[in-house]
């Protein structure tokens, strides 16, 4: 729970949150994605009959493969950042409203990432789901970070991530 200092922070800065959730409401387009899957190319893995992944089969360059396993890992890792704002911010009021509409967006990053990979074989699926339970074991501590310390980092990290997708992106010279 927050302390006093962080309480009295929620509560004045809970209308400008309220106004920006409002305003991203209003704006923001639905997108969904599964259409950004090409599900005809997907086939069956080994243990139903089909081939095993192999790295001859994935479009992707090294750089694009390793990109996208770390991108993806990062958004794999959802449920720790949940709980880490949700433990800074809380269930009540706009800043709620916010965790929980966050927290649904991303979910669908990784939804669309893995989607991708996995039907179009660009990556190693073994290793991908190996890489994400430990990941995920290790999990994500924002450690004892100020509220503020907290709205930055979260600030930065929304950035940073948007800069990492986008340089993926030109990475992988694929136009999905
Ligand atoms: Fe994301």
């Amino acid at each position: 729970m927050a302390d006093l200092e962080s309480a009295q922070l929620l509560a004045e800065l809970e209308p400008t949150v309220a106004d920006n959730l409002n305003r991203h409401m209003a704006t923001a387009d639905e997108w969904m994605p599964h259409e950004y899957v090409p599900w005809s190319l997907g086939r069956d893995f080994a243990d139903l009959g089909g081939d095993p992944w192999e790295v001859a089969q994935s479009q992707l360059s090294p750089i694009a493969r390793t990109a996208l396993e770390v991108n993806l890992l990062t958004e794999d890792n959802l449920p720790s950042y949940h709980r880490e704002i949700d433990r800074a911010f809380g269930r009540d009021s706009a800043w709620g409203t916010w965790v929980n509409r966050w927290t649904a967006e991303e979910g669908r990053h990784a939804f669309c990432i893995r989607d991708y990979l996995l039907v179009t074989r660009g990556v190693d699926p073994v290793e991908l789901e190996r890489a994400r339970m430990e990941t995920m074991e290790t999990g994500y501590e924002a450690l004892d970070k100020s509220l503020l310390n907290v709205c930055a980092y979260v600030s930065f990290q929304e950035l940073a991530t948007r800069i990492s997708h986008r340089n993926t992106g030109r990475y992988t010279a694929e136009p999905i």
